[in-house]
């Protein structure tokens, strides 16, 4: 413990003060015959084991592995192939020979451009070395023929995803090339994979990441934890942004509590490392009007994990019983519309921590998401709002803060609230004489759909958007159904009901007739940088392949119900 804590001498043990509390006089004490501490003064206490999992936020095997290293001790492999653990450190090392020579080139006459397009985005040379921010040149092979130097097989290159075969037994060729490299590196500090930029704007895709390898599975991995644990533990608060150079930002701000989840939606796995770390999470996230839905659906997956969920599928409105009943404190930033992270610290560094105090309670976020640009004075849209909130607001265990709930959003929408309280009632019986209705087959859908749904969306409310105009081509969506929607927007495909019903009530906040076509090219932007990804690319298209995460079946039969009901009376 003496590395973390200044200890002297006091009768059986020793005395310092306690790094878990704000001690001032010492009351922590150490006891190395039986290897144990104990704090008087906050009443903290375990095994050295306990002291470096709860110090370093480790679980317990990484405290014992921590801890061996250092005491030199040799623990055994649960493997018991032993070429299996061989592979595996050919691999470390191989990648950390390839995270010093990318970042060897940036400082060689050839990283000229790249050291240029750091220096634009304001990055500092501090920061290049804390991240060890690199540059993959740009011939087709010279990676490859440096770690062949040193000994590696293409195999061993191709499986560390480094190197990509078009076709079996053709020649090789390096992943990256021409890009500004930043690696992805584990809680140990160690590199695992690596994300590499385009240096210009139309060079497509933006980013390319490597794909899963053996010792890297994004799904698990948040960029930048290796650095931000230990703010995360002090802070007491874990800041998850979206980019890399989010984070990367935000460290060289100083705010080192931040760090960024990998391109897609948030896992839980990912979520579940945090969760060691403290209780309060903090979303920033895109505020682009796709982006929202998706600042919705990030929080899906914080609720499983930190509930150690069986169900991977879960929807906001458990996400709302679960903070209110749990000790996860989830707030979300609002960003300012068009603005990310990078931006903020680049533009105007001060108003960080005021963006941070201001995040709010997800239920609070829920509000102001569904209800901004909602006029009251048309019905069809106060009713949709009512939709989206009430079953939220019928989470919330506390019967008092329920109705504060209920009372806003009647304000909100200038109704009575005795008409939500009515809705909020379980439904009336049947009618005698009237069949049940039955009920609705669940749909699913991911998060991957989500941009898709938002572009069909956009056409079906703005019928005078021009796809074409923006670039928004059939095969830029990937899902069967959607494709198909979009193909056949106007004729009526009984089988894609369930798909329009999603269509018909996703949420387009803020967006108007004046923006429509700024938002209708901005998501076929973004969906055309996911099609060069996995299609021009080959190899890596496959690896690249996300999480799946399906949206609750009853979320999905609720509106269903609502699209039926509607088309019963005739409104569509
Ligand atoms: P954004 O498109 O929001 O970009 O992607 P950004 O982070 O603001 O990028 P800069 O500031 O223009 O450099 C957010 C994150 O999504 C992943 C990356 O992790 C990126 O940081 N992404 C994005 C990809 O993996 N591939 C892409 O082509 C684009
Ligand atoms: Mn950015």
């Amino acid at each position: 413990m003496s590395p973390y804590v200044t200890l002297r001498k006091s009768g059986r043990g020793f005395l310092g003060r306690c790094p878990f509390h704000d001690d001032r006089s010492p009351s922590f004490t150490v006891y190395p015959d039986t290897w144990s501490f104990h704090c008087f003064g906050c009443g903290a206490d375990g095994s050295g084991f306990d002291f470096v999992m709860r110090q370093e936020g480790l679980s317990f095997g990484e405290a014992l592995r921590k801890l061996a290293a250092q005491a030199g001790v040799v623990l055994p492999e649960r493997s018991t192939d032993p070429t299996a653990k061989e592979r595996r450190n050919r691999l470390e090392a191989l990648t950390e020979a390839a995270a010093a020579y990318f970042r060897d080139q940036l400082l060689a006459p050839a990283g000229e451009r790249a050291r240029q397009y750091l220096a634009e985005r304001g990055i500092e040379r501090r920061t290049i070395e804390e991240f060890g921010i690199g540059y993959a040149p740009a011939g087709w092979d010279s990676l490859l023929r440096y770690l062949g130097g040193l000994g590696y097989t293409p195999a061993e290159i191709v499986t560390a995803g480094l190197a990509i075969e078009r076709e079996p037994r053709e020649r090789l060729y390096d992943r990256f090339r021409n890009r500004v490299v930043i690696p992805i590196r584990n809680r140990e500090g160690k590199p695992i994979a690596f994300g590499a930029r385009a240096l210009a704007p139309d060079d497509q895709p933006k980013y390319l990441n490597s794909p899963e390898t053996p010792l890297f599975s994004k799904g698990s991995t948040l960029f930048a934890l290796d650095l931000a644990a230990r703010a995360i533990q002090q802070a007491d608060q874990a800041i998850i942004v979206e980019g890399y150079f989010d984070a990367i930002s935000a460290h060289q701000a100083g705010e080192r509590n931040v760090v960024a989840q990998l391109g897609t939606a948030l896992t839980d796995r990912q979520v579940r490392q945090l969760v060691r770390l403290t209780k309060r999470i903090v979303l920033a996230l895109d505020a682009d009007a796709a982006g929202r839905e998706a600042t919705l659906r990030g929080l899906e997956v914080v609720q499983s994990a930190a509930e150690e969920a069986v169900a991977p599928v879960v929807d906001w409105r458990g996400v709302v019983r679960f903070t209110a009943a749990s000790d996860v404190d989830l707030r979300v930033i609002a960003l300012p519309v068009g603005k990310d992270p990078d931006e903020v610290f680049r533009r105007e560094p001060g108003r960080w921590r005021a963006l941070v105090a201001e995040a709010r309670p997800v239920v609070e976020h829920l509000f102001a998401a569904v209800l901004e640009g909602v006029d009251p004075a048309d019905p069809a849209a106060a009713a949709r709002a009512a939709r989206l909130l009430l079953p939220a607001i019928r989470q919330v265990p506390d019967a008092i803060a329920r109705a504060g709930y209920i009372q806003r959003l009647a304000g909100a929408l200038g109704v009575d609230p005795r008409i939500l309280l009515a809705q909020q009632a379980p439904p009336r019986p049947v009618l005698r004489g009237t069949a049940p209705p039955p009920a609705p087959a669940p749909i699913k859908f991911s998060p991957e759909r989500t941009r898709e749904h938002y572009a069909l969306a956009l056409l079906a409310r703005f019928p005078a958007l021009d796809p074409g105009a923006v670039g928004l081509t059939a095969e830029l969506f990937e899902g069967v159904a959607e494709r198909r929607l979009f193909e056949n927007r106007t004729a009526d495909d009984e089988t894609l009901g369930e798909l329009k019903v999603r269509i018909a009530t996703f949420p387009l906040h803020g967006v108007t007739e004046e923006n429509a076509e700024q938002a209708l090219r901005e998501v076929a932007a973004k969906l055309r940088d996911r099609y060069h990804r996995r299609n021009i690319l080959g190899g890596a298209a496959a690896a690249e392949a996300p999480d799946q995460l399906a949206m609750a079946g009853d979320e999905a039969g609720r509106l269903l119900s609502v699209w039926k009901a509607r088309e019963q009376r005739g409104e569509r």
